[in-house]
């Protein structure tokens, strides 16, 4: 084996542990969207896995910080083996703003990012828990 051949070795093998490292896909049982019962009055399962979506500071670009915590009235929703937000995403307006791949016990269900709010109306995110289903709340900006 020559070093060039012995170097893509060393780059699959790296790769292929990177990948090892992910969730098992089995545990997510449910992708299910759920519907809030009554969203003026969502029980505290259903708060477990709302989004909740606070803005902060605007940078010198103009981006501000929108943070994403699942899930709300500081319910924190658990992260445990088998049991975890493997996955959020966020929208301005319907579209896609950024994604973000959780793994159990290690991360729990959080994202941040910053988005340029020029002209946004709405900002929603996707909450997935393996075991209940997909959670969406939305903010007016
Ligand atoms: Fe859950």
């Amino acid at each position: 084996m020559n070093r060039r051949t012995a170097l893509k070795v060393a780059a699959v093998a790296a790769l292929s542990t990177t990948m090892a490292s992910a969730y098992d896909k089995k545990l997510v049982v449910n992708t299910m969207d759920i519907k809030l019962k009554d969203p003026a009055n969502p029980t505290k399962g259903e708060q477990k896995h709302s989004p909740e979506i606070k803005l902060g500071s605007k940078d010198a670009k103009g981006y501000t910080v929108v943070e994403v915590n699942i899930g709300q009235a500081g319910i924190i929703h658990p992260s445990t083996a088998n049991h975890w937000i493997y996955e959020i995403e966020l929208f301005a307006d319907g579209k896609k703003v950024s994604t973000v791949s959780l793994e159990p016990e290690i991360s729990r269900g959080y994202l941040a990012t910053r988005v340029n709010l020029t002209n946004v109306k709405t900002l929603s995110a996707v909450s997935r828990c393996n075991l209940h289903g997909n959670y969406t709340a939305s903010i007016n900006v």
